[in-house]
């Protein structure tokens, strides 16, 4: 019961568009009308405002690691990674925007960092040195998402390998128009729209 409990509440903490909210509240416009049409922190950048951009950046992760901590507290390890996991899925897919959410990349870098923290920087790392050297926050997602699970094998958390392996399928399956815009050259690099 407990189980389903923190899946749940999970769900309904990542499903808080926090982008969209931050957008509205400061004037900045409808995320959905900008750019990409997401409600991530990337797009928000493109409305110019980095205040707003940072702000949404710490919000969707800290909704994905507050998930996580408070399921971990009251009810263990499985709950915290059914937690993490939903929360995820809420951030992709809002019932309040009729599931059509965001990509996900800021609320799986939270909960990885509350899952296990060694974890987490370091697919925090990935994505920092392949965007300094890119410029490109699609690219930057894909291949830190791409090694998360790879990361939680070399730590020896084979026990996060699972939840790993099932956000990075969604981030890349989030990311197909980006890929196409990846492979032709068209993907904006950040800031850009
Ligand atoms: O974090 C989302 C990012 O990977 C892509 O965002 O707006 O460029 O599609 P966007």
């Amino acid at each position: 019961m407990s189980l389903i409990l923190w899946t749940v509440l999970g769900y309904l903490l990542g499903s808080i568009p926090f982008g969209m909210v931050i957008a509205r509240l400061l004037g900045l416009g409808d995320l959905r009308q900008i750019g990409s049409g997401n409600i991530g922190a990337t797009n928000v950048l493109r409305t110019g405002s980095k205040r707003a951009a940072l702000a949404t950046v710490l919000l969707d992760s800290g909704k994905g690691a507050l998930a996580v901590l408070l399921a971990r507290y009251f009810a263990g390890d499985v709950a915290a990674m059914l937690a993490g996991g939903a929360a995820f899925l809420g951030h992709c897919f809002p019932v309040w925007l009729g599931f059509r959410g965001g990509k996900g990349v800021a609320t799986f870098l939270g909960t990885l960092i509350a899952l296990h923290w060694p974890l987490g920087l370091g697919a925090c790392a990935i994505w920092l040195l392949t965007a300094i050297i890119s410029r490109i926050s699609s690219l930057s997602a894909l291949i830190a998402a791409a090694f998360a699970p790879v990361l939680a094998w070399a730590m020896g958390r084979s026990d996060l390998i699972l939840i790993c392996l099932f956000i990075t399928a969604l981030i890349f399956i989030r990311h197909k128009t980006n890929i196409t815009r990846l492979l032709d050259g068209s993907e904006p690099r950040i800031g850009r729209k």
